[in-house]
């Protein structure tokens, strides 16, 4: 029976284990080039023990930065900083992964610690935003985006490819397309900001059309022999669960004849109304069900920072990897920490051997 510390393998990738860190925004880049604060804080990550370490929402095009202080990936100038990460997280032992992303309606937003509201249309930090309809996410985000004509469409979609490339290029083993929390890719799968009538817009299908032609068309980028996975809001906790888990379970079976390798199951957040029901490992059966029902690999975020839930959900075949996030900024060692409490033999040796070494019972000067 595969535990927390099984490794796993995917395509020709194999991580040490089945930890992996989600992507979390650092709101710390530049025009987009990550700087020493990502270099320190991704390596550091990557030490720590855990078997993937993906790189935070990376945006295809400018527009697309929720923040003008998000990473991008549209130009060779932010790969170059890229490549230095990949390779320093991979040096410490974990596979280095990367998420590229267009937020949508949701971009042109202030840093969490300045408002995480949009920032006013009078002021030249932001930009007009483009969304599948011209309608507005709500709340602290009021922005009118402008709907995106088919053009659009296709523009953004070969911003995916081009960031894909460049990726692969610069040495990540493992891509996640951003189809989740509310940003473009949701947008357009959700009723909540998809009012088209095109062959975009309506039924499960149209609506699902942009995500499904973006994966189709990196997959003929990204190599076949690494994995290709996705990041989605199979639900919205809006009322309309049941329906929308069913259309969301029907498109994953469509993602994955089209090549797709793994879900990451998450939340669409695409509308200030959803009520959602946080707690431990809560999306631990929803992930179950698709895992079942599309029959792919999933992994999952969302309160498994306690290292028995996430060990109890590898276990119980509800997840293939466990995403650990906020834990993960607590305690980078986060690995050592489970190894510790899950009472693995020789729980230092998940850190690389300069510390473990050091940590390990049988280098205790006390214990000789
Ligand atoms: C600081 C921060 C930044 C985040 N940025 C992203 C992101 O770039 N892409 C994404 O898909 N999710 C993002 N998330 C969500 C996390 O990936 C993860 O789903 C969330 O933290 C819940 O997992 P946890 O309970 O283990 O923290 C972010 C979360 C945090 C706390």
């Amino acid at each position: 029976m595969a535990d927390l510390f099984s490794s796993y393998r995917l395509k020709n990738v194999e991580l040490r284990n089945r930890i992996a860190i989600p992507p979390m925004c650092q709101y710390m880049a530049i025009d987009g080039v990550a700087n020493d604060w990502h270099k320190a804080h991704y390596a550091t990550l990557a030490r720590g023990g855990s078997g993937l370490v993906i790189v935070e929402a990376t945006a295809v095009a400018p527009e697309g930065r929720i923040t003008p202080h998000c990473l991008g990936l549209w130009n060779d100038d932010q790969a170059e900083q890229l490549r230095e990460i990949a390779a320093a997280i991979k040096a410490a032992g974990a596979v280095p992964g990367i998420q590229i992303a267009h937020a949508g309606r949701k971009a042109s937003a202030n840093i969490p610690w300045e408002g995480d509201d949009h920032i006013p249309a009078n002021d030249v930090r932001g930009w007009q935003t483009i969304a599948p309809s011209a309608k507005a996410f709500g709340s602290l985000l009021p922005r009118v985006p402008t709907e995106m004509t088919v053009a659009d469409i296709l523009r953004v979609q070969q911003n995916f490819v081009d960031a894909a490339s460049r990726a692969v290029d610069a040495g990540f083993e493992w891509l996640e397309l951003h189809f989740a929390h509310g940003y473009l890719a949701q947008s357009f799968t959700s009723t909540h900001s998809n009012l088209r009538n095109d062959e975009y817009g309506g039924n499960a299908e149209n609506r699902g059309r942009f995500a499904s032609e973006t994966l189709a068309a990196v997959r003929k980028v990204w190599p076949e022999k690494l994995p290709l996975t996705a990041r989605f809001g199979v639900l919205e906790f809006d009322g309309q669960d049941e329906q929308t888990l069913n259309e969301s379970i029907q498109l994953v079976n469509q993602w994955k004849q089209l090549g797709l390798d793994m879900l990451s199951v998450s939340i669409g957040f695409s509308t200030p109304e959803a009520r959602i029901p946080w707690g431990p490992a809560f999306l631990a059966p929803i992930a179950q069900r698709v895992r079942n029902e599309a029959g792919i690999p999933v992994s999952s975020a969302w309160g498994f920072g306690a290292p028995d839930l996430a060990d109890q959900a590898i276990r119980n075949e509800q997840l293939d990897l466990a995403m650990i996030g906020r834990a993960h900024l607590e305690n980078p060692n986060w690995s050592y920490q489970a190894a510790k409490e899950l009472h693995k033999d020789n729980p230092a040796w998940v850190l690389p051997a300069p510390y473990a070494h050091w940590l390990s019972r049988y280098s205790d000067p006390r214990q000789r």
